[in-house]
């Protein structure tokens, strides 16, 4: 198998950790960003101890100037990055007669302004050596919305959008691009809704439980691999049977 450089933002993350943990589990070299320096030298500390190499490298998604510092200090430690996970997220979540301007645009900005300001200073790369793979962490709530979340369930559409104008692009290029667009999974995200609530939204899953990071770092191996290269444009729907959209 060939080993790739791979770029995933928000590694240290829920979905993002299980995302690291199997590209590197394949042999490719993973690098993920941090806000927080302690919080990621300590996670890295964490993967190290179970035997998974992580770069670690300091920069915000949501600004485009320290988005590209994000790769360019990728490429000087690992090389070109030839595989992009777009994962970072963040939810702001309320009703929108109470949404304040703030909550809208940190939303939009972290979750879908992060896709051009991470992409843009990879596609040349990738075109230009003719492979490369790309995937949005999206989300069911921009199938199907989802009260209090006017914010979070525009960003997440939007990703799929930018998914398939991209896909169509880049085609020529040896370049899939993908979506997956997780359901409800027990990480630290989902676990700060209310309980109450949180627990009307399980009873809705067909399978009985909510997901577990790693059957969404599954989807995304799988649009990585070399043989899916046919695939392109894609939006894998991962909820245990909660929306089955078509
Ligand atoms: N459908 C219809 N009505 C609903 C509803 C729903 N799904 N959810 C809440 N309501 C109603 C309640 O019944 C209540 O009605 P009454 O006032 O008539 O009793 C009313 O809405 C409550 O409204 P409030 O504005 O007072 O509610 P609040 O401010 O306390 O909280 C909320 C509202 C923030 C939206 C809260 O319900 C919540 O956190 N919901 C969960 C949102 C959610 O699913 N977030 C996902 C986070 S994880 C994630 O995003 C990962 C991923 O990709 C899946």
């Amino acid at each position: 198998m060939t080993s790739r450089v791979a770029l995933v933002t928000g590694g240290t993350g829920g979905i993002g950790t299980a995302i690291v943990k199997r590209l590197a589990s394949l042999g490719h070299k993973v690098a993920t960003n941090y806000r927080d320096e302690a919080k990621a030298k300590a996670w890295q500390q964490k993967l190290k101890a179970e035997g998974v190499d992580a770069t670690i490298v300091p920069g915000d998604v949501s600004d485009t100037a320290s988005a590209e510092g994000i790769v360019r200090a990728v490429e000087q430690r690992l090389g070109p990055v030839e595989i992009l996970i777009n994962n970072a997220g963040i939810t702001r979540d309320t009703t929108f007669h109470k949404m304040t301007a703030a909550q809208w645009h940190e939303v939009i900005n972290t979750n879908l302004n992060s896709c051009f300001n991470m992409t843009r200073p990879v596609i040349d790369g990738m075109r230009a050596r003719k492979w490369g793979r790309i995937v949005q962490i999206s989300s069911i709530n921009g199938q199907k919305g989802q009260y209090g979340q006017a914010n979070y369930a525009a960003s997440k559409a939007g990703m799929h959008g930018f998914t398939i104008s991209l896909a169509q692009e880049n085609a020529k290029f040896g370049i899939t691009v993908n979506t997956v667009s997780p359901g409800y999974v027990a990480t630290e995200m989902v676990m700060a809704v209310p309980e109450d609530v949180r627990n009307k939204i399980a009873a809705q899953i067909p399978i009985g439980r909510l997901g577990e990071p790693d059957e969404i770092a599954y989807a995304v191996a799988f649009f990585v691999n070399e043989e899916a290269r046919w695939i392109t444009g894609a939006n894998l729907a991962i909820n245990g049977g909660q929306y089955m959209g078509w």
